[in-house]
């Protein structure tokens, strides 16, 4: 082995290895696809779930004072009326009428302007675009429509006839079901303020330009917790979240350089928020929102309490006084996630092959408790005598570990595939193994191989990957 050089990955590169690798395709593809739509494949699932269960780990199975839900996706409409969604969950959205192209202004504004103007009103936003004299990314000519408020929430209806039935939405959010529940799950799980909700679930987003491959996606998951608070706690608690979720992003094996902090200014707040952090992350598209932290202080309990009329409020028994719990919500995006631990863990590498030519590589250097396989059982032949003994050592790891098996191609190609599905051990089986019961371990990162027993291999595995 020789020099490593690495290179920073173009998504071009990453959305194809992507597709070959079984991570993530393109969705109804047959039919010429559904733009901005996307499948997990086998790699993308496992690695999916394996963020999902290290974010449950750590929020809710290594805590005491957070519990789980798993609400419906279906609501009460009221619930987004009281929540605001429904006047206020809105993109400002503007149309070029020469050749139909459709924007998100603020987006059209900062990619021509560089500067953001998130959160500005669309009479602004309308002068600025005129002022600034910016032209259609599509087609360069200056017909605009006035922007208009977007609203974001996928409708659909409830009832068998048209004229009876009722609108609901699907989700944008999941933290309203937590709201909802709060009550519940706070008496069920005898948890006393404070103390949080946590939910992984899916919500939809009618979004005016998503793109960027899994950036930003119509379907998308969350991983959500409402934390509930005494008001006068908000402020430490929020830098308490703040520490919290970056422990997480760094457990799961980033560079810290590719991750920094930003604070929302006051126009850009969300309508629920009197304070939002942001977690960013430098994309190949620049540095973007990964992860948000917001103080939501009562707005949702104040809100259903009034629409409802059902008392939300929490009785403080050692203080004999009802009050209205306040909120922090650290909040994040599974597929941002996904997207972001893909590119963290991307590597191309010069190195030199048994033969000493030079030779590269690609590598997903995933942490092992994300990696989508944790080993792979890779025979040298496809011999029957071997089989038997490769059969063995898969069985046995298998019933351990997420476990791979391949015995086809050349052993060199072998590697390379497990190396670029980021795969911390292969363990190879050859015909010296019929002798002396031993195999030979290769490590993904260093590509330093030993021998091990046979008998000794789970052990020597589980220690290996921690
Ligand atoms: N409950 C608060 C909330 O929904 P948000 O900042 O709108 O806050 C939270 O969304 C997280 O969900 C974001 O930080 C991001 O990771 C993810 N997210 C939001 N919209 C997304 C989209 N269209 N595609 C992919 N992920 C998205």
């Amino acid at each position: 082995m020789s020099a490593v050089s690495e290179n920073a990955v173009s998504m071009d590169t990453l959305v194809s290895l992507c597709k070959r690798r079984g991570f993530v395709f393109p969705g109804s593809e047959i039919y010429g696809g559904l733009a901005n739509t996307w499948d997990f494949g086998p790699l993308g699932v496992e690695l999916r779930n394996n963020i999902k269960q290290a974010w449950w780990q750590t929020f809710v199975h290594r805590r005491h004072d957070i519990a789980g839900l798993d609400g419906g996706i279906f609501m009460n409409p009221r619930v987004w009326e009281a929540s605001g969604h429904v006047d206020e969950f809105n993109d400002p959205m503007i149309d070029c009428r020469e050749c139909r192209g459709r924007f998100r202004a603020d987006t059209l504004v900062e990619d021509a302007l560089g500067s953001s103007v998130e959160g500005m009103p669309p009479g602004e936003l309308d002068k600025l675009i005129a002022q600034s004299n910016i032209a259609c990314p599509t087609c360069g000519k200056h017909n605009w429509t006035p922007v208009r408020a977007f609203n974001m929430m996928f409708r659909t209806q409830i009832g068998p006839v048209d004229e009876t039935a009722t609108t609901i939405y699907l989700r944008p959010e999941t933290a309203q079901s937590i709201f909802m529940q709060y009550k519940n799950v706070m008496q069920s799980s005898r948890h006393k303020v404070p103390f949080g909700i946590a939910q992984i679930g899916k919500a939809f987003r009618n979004e005016i330009t998503p793109g960027n491959f899994i950036f930003r996606v119509l379907e998308l998951e969350q991983m959500e917790i409402e934390y509930f608070i005494r008001e006068d706690a908000w402020e430490a608690s929020f830098e308490e979240w703040l520490e919290a979720q970056q422990a997480f992003l760094y457990s799961l094996g980033i560079n810290p350089e590719h991750l920094r902090r930003r604070e929302h200014t006051a126009d850009e707040l969300s309508h629920y928020s009197k304070r939002t952090v942001d977690y960013e992350y430098l994309f190949p598209f620049g540095w973007k929102e990964l992860t948000g932290l917001a103080y939501r202080y009562d707005f949702d309990l104040r809100r259903h309490q009034e629409a409802s009329g059902v008392d939300l409020t929490y009785f403080d028994q050692a203080a004999n006084e009802h009050f209205l719990p306040h909120v922090i919500e650290p909040t994040m995006g599974v597929e941002r996630l996904l997207l972001m631990v893909l590119l963290d863990a991307f590597a191309e590498e010069t190195t030199t092959d048994a033969k000493g030519n030079e030779a590269s590589r690609v590598v997903l250097r995933f942490h092992p408790k994300i990696a989508p396989y944790k080993v792979a059982v890779l025979p040298l032949s496809k011999k029957p005598e071997l089989s038997g003994v490769a059969d063995e050592v898969f069985r046995s790891l298998q019933a351990r570990f997420v476990t791979d098996y391949d015995e086809t191609q050349s052993i060199g190609r072998r590697y390379r595939r497990q190396d670029e599905i980021g795969t911390p051990y292969c363990v190879t089986v050859d015909f010296e193994s019929l002798e002396d019961h031993a195999v030979t371990v290769r490590d993904r990162d260093t590509m330093e191989q030993f021998r091990a027993p046979i008998a000794d291999i789970v052990d020597i595995i589980a220690e290996k990957l921690g």
